[in-house]
């Protein structure tokens, strides 16, 4: 069985439609952003393949850097706590900050790093994320540019793994309930 077909997926977003809406907000970027030069931060690891193609649909003499925290871990439940894993390399002070997330769920990462960012001085922090599941919303999270709005579901691929798998998948796919195990 193809690891790009699999019976437990069902497509959400194929890779054409998620590449027609990257293109759009690398363009909503470089509009707003227009005479500046913001640093994304990619949120490891999710955030990788959507980072890799948002800041190729940018015209704009962008920086980038990466951060990684903790989330699910093996598990699709949050444990409501965030821990800094990787922190950046590079200074925020004085900088135009958008920050780069593979998903939105209950809010509490990006509420974390917000909250880190804006102590560090950045001069400006916005979030663009692919996916926003705001029905589990726990912290009220401000997210500018949204790839997809998407139901309470687990999703999974384009970067979002179950157990560290299907990040590699070219598509946003449902994962099956039954295919979870809860841990
Ligand atoms: P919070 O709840 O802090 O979640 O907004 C952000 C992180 O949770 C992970 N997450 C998911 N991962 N499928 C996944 O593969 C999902 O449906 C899902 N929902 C949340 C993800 O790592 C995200 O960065
Ligand atoms: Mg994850």
């Amino acid at each position: 069985m193809s690891e790009f077909s699999q019976p437990q997926l069902t497509v959400l977003f194929d890779a054409g439609q998620i590449q027609a809406r990257i293109r759009e907000l690398g363009a909503a970027i470089t509009r707003d952003y227009a005479g500046q030069s913001p640093l994304l931060v990619v949120v490891l690891k999710g955030a990788v393949p959507f980072g890799a193609d948002l800041v190729r649909a940018i015209d704009l003499p962008i920086t980038l850097d990466f951060i990684a925290v903790s989330s699910y871990g093996m598990a699709t439940k949050s444990s409501g706590e965030v821990r800094l894993l990787k922190d950046l390399d590079s200074s925020l002070r004085g900088q135009p900050v958008i920050i780069v997330e593979d998903i939105v769920d209950t809010g509490l990462t990006l509420a974390y790093l917000l909250d880190m960012f804006r102590r560090r001085e950045a001069a400006s922090v916005r979030v663009a994320a692919l996916l926003d599941k705001p029905e589990r919303r726990q912290r009220e999270v401000e997210v500018s540019y949204v790839g997809f709005t998407i139901p309470n579901a687990f999703v999974v691929g384009f970067g979002l793994d179950y157990a560290e798998r299907y990040r590699n998948l070219p598509y946003v796919a449902i994962l099956d309930p039954a295919a979870v195990t809860e841990g």
